[in-house]
């Protein structure tokens, strides 16, 4: 039995066809029962039939295999064992398992867990009363610990599942209930038989629930764009509180953290409603891909992410076309491209050699940089004929697996161009230019590999563009067109060079001191799209931190944003002061004052020209702007903001439903409340306090949780730490009040290092589970950013000119 230690993947001798599960949970007792038959074939001549299984009692007097080749015989057993390390199960038989199918039948017990994996328990109020619900979360890895089976994504097969519960509860499977009778205090619900599928996508919920009901014409948006129609007959979406992801694709069953589901039109914000559209949107582009093609193995796992979060901007779109959803695209690109720079990144596959890896990749790798890669594709190939190939894609490997070489190889019969050849990661771009002539330049100056870049760049206009497929380390690309002259930013002469139009791809530019001042002029003068205006601001941030371009020039570029009123550019605008404030504080504290007033001087007259009141009928962008850049002036100080904060945030603490502070005003307000907390003044800390314990929406709870720790007295800081490990916290929840002030760092550190509370312990459990075995690799990225951060300071600290530099920007605006 030995042989099947430390094996990645499960052997393939014997494969599941169908599962029946019968199982019992206890609500009360937190434990479950179950029995589980799987249909196997069994494929090779084997004495043995290795499956997964973690964290159950198995019942080994229950365990019988009977062949249904030829005779019904049954098999005895002569030993069972269970490998914890590897979460298997073998049974090894007297005598060979004849070839073709039989019946195995397995009896065991659980425990309902509190860790948000497997089959587990959340609480929650109802009428003042504390009550337990079930629910599962089994990708990757974990439906192992609900019953016995075959836990890869490639071993597909379909699945009855019976339910023993109590008779008032509300209990939901993938599957439409084809029987319920109850007896007594408890019911028995029957589900149908689902089609073929993988593990990681079964799922069941239990409790009591309210809901609300619609059916969809069969032309909806996602049909229509894979030419495939949904395969399920119905899909539930469930909120449940205790929740470790933001929501789980299960097929038919589609479960969600309550923040990104539950919206009330009084106290959510547009943020919110945002946030649940691109949920909902991300997990139902799942259902085709993921739980209808699914990836062979983990090391795909790309495949179903990058996708999924690439289509819900596609169908968000579709939605809501006024919230230029594909601006905002470029936060997932920036988060792709920024993981993508250390040297601890990895591939988009990546090699998975234990179950326990897994968790790891679920990564800005995989969804972002993965999304990334496929906008990139999709603007390359053509938006019809990546669509057409997507369809051939879905139809060829639909109800079955699928790996990267799959959709490469149906792109490029759909395109007739070299997709396979394109991938990879790059670096930068740098860009050279003469006076008459210009070209550019590429070197990948650090990494080993050569990729092929689709690469794109207009010139003076947005009528005047070239592309070139770069498929070599340097190129040469001649510009026809003059440089220089006078110009309106319309006519073909070029005032300015812009690479990667749009930040379709996937890579960073560097330009040359002319170059940027020139691009600097077309920002101020409004003569580039919003797209490129984040990729030249967010490209020049990013060279900076890496030492290729100083603060000073990355300042004097920021100072070019003044009158931008672009949710998107503001928004990483605001992101980027931000982290300089952080690291300034640490390289030049003697001007972070002038450093601050010149952010104000920036944010101003957006914040002016929104003013605080919503205007009836304003775009949803305005709403979400004036959150962001409001919140900006309170983090930096800016007291006109932080007087009006105070007035409007004590109106609203005697009227929850008062106009002065909408939900998407209340951020704002909270942060500035906790700017003024002191030891001395805790009255706004403690009102916060009674905001969190007064609502029933979690959106407005983590409203709250997320502005207390802004507060800059380390002593409020330490009753915070508390506060969030105290029960009135969810686990999941408290991780988000980590996000601590500048001036709370250290005892945020110490907090961390010394609490032995056992709540503090499962904070810890909830990372450590989280990312155990990322540990690795996040622990590498974090020592390398450390180092980073480091080299940063120590290089703007030697900066001469950088005083004289910061003053006169902090005067001029
Ligand atoms: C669940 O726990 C209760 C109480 O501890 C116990 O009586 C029962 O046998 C357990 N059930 C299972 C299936 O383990
Ligand atoms: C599963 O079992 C392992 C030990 O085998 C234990 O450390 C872990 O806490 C258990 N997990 C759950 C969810 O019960
Ligand atoms: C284990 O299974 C056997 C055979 O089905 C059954 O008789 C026995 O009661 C079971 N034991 C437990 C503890 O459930
Ligand atoms: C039954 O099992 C025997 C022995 O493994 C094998 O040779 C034979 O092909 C099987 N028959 C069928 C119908 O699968
Ligand atoms: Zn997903």
């Amino acid at each position: 039995m030995e042989q099947f230690k430390g094996q990645p993947r499960l052997p393939k001798f014997a494969v599941p066809k169908r599962y029946d599960i019968r199982l019992k949970p206890d609500l009360s007792s937190c434990n479950f029962s179950g029995s589980v038959v799987i249909d196997v074939d069994v494929v090779a001549d084997t004495r043995f039939l290795v499956l997964n299984t973690a964290n159950l009692s198995v019942n080994t007097s229950s365990i019988s295999f009977t062949s249904r080749n030829r005779t019904f015989q049954v098999f005895q057993l002569s030993k069972v064992e269970i490998f914890e390390d590897d979460e298997i199960l073998v049974l090894e038989f007297e005598k060979s398992l004849p070839i073709g199918e039989g019946a195995l039948a397995i009896e065991f017990d659980g425990i309902l867990s509190d860790k948000m994996k497997g089959f587990y328990r959340s609480t929650y109020e109802h009428n003042g009363e504390k009550k337990s619900m079930a629910g599962t979360q089994f990708e990757p890895a974990d439906a192992r610990k609900c019953f016995p089976c075959w836990d890869e994504p490639a071993f597909k097969a379909t699945f009855k599942i019976t339910l023993d519960v109590p008779a008032d509860l509300v209990a939901l499977s993938n599957m439409p209930v084809t029987e319920e009778k109850v007896v007594g205090q408890l019911k028995t619900v029957s589900y149908k038989e689902s089609p073929i599928m993988s593990t990681y996508l079964v799922a069941i919920v239990v409790g009591l629930f309210d809901y609300v009901e619609d059916h969809t014409s069969d032309g909806d948006k996602l049909y229509r764009y894979f030419a495939t129609p949904y395969s399920l007959p119905k899909l539930d979406m469930v909120a449940i509180p205790d929740f470790a992801f933001k929501a789980m694709e299960n097929y038919g069953l589609v479960t969600y953290r309550e923040t990104a589901l539950l919206y009330d039109d009084q106290h959510s914000a547009a943020a919110n409603k945002q946030q649940v559209a691109i949920v909902v949107t991300h997990e139902l582009a799942h259902q085709w891909f993921g739980n209808l093609v699914t990836m062979e193995w983990w090391t795909d796992l790309w495949l179903n992410e990058g996708f999924a979060t690439w289509v819900c901007y596609l169908a968000t779109d579709s939605l809501f076309p006024e919230w230029k959803i594909w601006t905002q695209f470029l936060d997932e690109f920036v988060e792709g491209l920024k993981l993508d720079g250390l040297e601890g990144s990895h591939p988009i596959e990546v090699e998975v050699k234990h179950a326990s890896e897994i968790q790891e990749i679920f990564d800005a790798i995989s969804y972002k940089k993965g999304a990334s890669v496929i906008r990139m594709l999709q603007s390359y190939l053509g938006a019809e004929c990546f669509q057409w190939s997507l369809g051939l894609y879905i139809e060829r490997h639909a109800s079955s697996n699928a790996k990267t070489e799959d959709l490469w190889a149906a792109l490029e019969e759909g395109s007739g161009e070299p997709v396979n050849r394109c991938l990879g990661t790059y670096k930068d771009l740098y860009v050279k230019i003469d006076k008459w002539q210009s070209h550019f330049l590429a070197s990948g100056s650090h990494g080993d590999g050569e990729w092929i870049v689709p690469i794109t760049l207009c010139c003076g206009s947005y009528d005047n563009r070239k592309s070139v497929l770069l498929e070599t380390r340097s190129t040469t690309l001649d510009i026809e067109t003059r440089i220089g002259g006078e110009d309106d930013g319309t006519s073909a002469i070029c005032s300015w060079i812009k690479l990667n139009i749009d930040q379709t791809g996937f890579y960073r530019v560097k330009y040359d001191e002319d170059l940027a001042a020139r691009l600097r002029d077309a920002i101020e003068n409004k003569y580039l799209s919003a797209t490129d205006r984040f990729g030249i601001l967010d490209d020049s941030f990013a060279l900076c931190m890496a030492r290729q371009q100083s603060l000073i020039s990355l300042l004097t570029l920021m100072a070019a944003y003044w009158d931008d009123h672009d949710y998107t550019v503001l928004s990483n605008l605001i992101a980027i002061s931000y982290r300089l404030e952080r690291n300034a504080a640490d390289a030049v504290p003697e001007l972070l004052d002038f450093i601050k007033q010149f952010f104000i001087s920036l944010f101003q007259e957006s914040a002016e020209k929104l003013g605080w009141q919503p205007k009836a009928g304003e775009s949803h962008l305005d709403a979400m702007l004036r959150g962001e850049v409001l919140t900006a002036l309170a983090v930096f100080g800016h007291d006109p903001t932080l007087n009006e904060a105070s007035r409007r945030f004590h109106v609203f603490l005697n009227d929850r439903n008062t106009p002065l502070l909408p939900p998407d005003l209340r951020k704002a307000a909270y942060v500035a409340v906790m700017q003024r907390t002191s030891a001395f003044e805790r009255s706004g800390y403690e009102s916060l306090l009674r905001v969190y314990r007064e609502s029933d929406l979690s959106q407005e709870k983590t409203r709250v949780l997320s502005s207390l720790a802004s507060c800059p007295d380390p002593n409020i800081i330490l009753e915070v730490l508390n506060f969030l490990s105290s029960p009135e916290v969810r686990n999941q929840d408290a991780v988000l009040g980590l996000s601590v002030s500048r001036e709370g760092r250290e005892t945020a550190w110490t907090w961390m290092k010394f609490a032995s509370t056992e709540k503090a312990e499962e904070i810890e459990e909830f990372f450590a589970s989280r990312r155990r075995p990322s540990m690795a690799r996040t622990l590498k990225q974090s020592i390398e950013r450390v180092h980073i951060n480091a080299r940063w300071v120590q290089s703007v600290q030697t900066d001469e000119h950088l005083a004289e530099a910061v003053k006169q920007l902090a005067m001029q605006h």
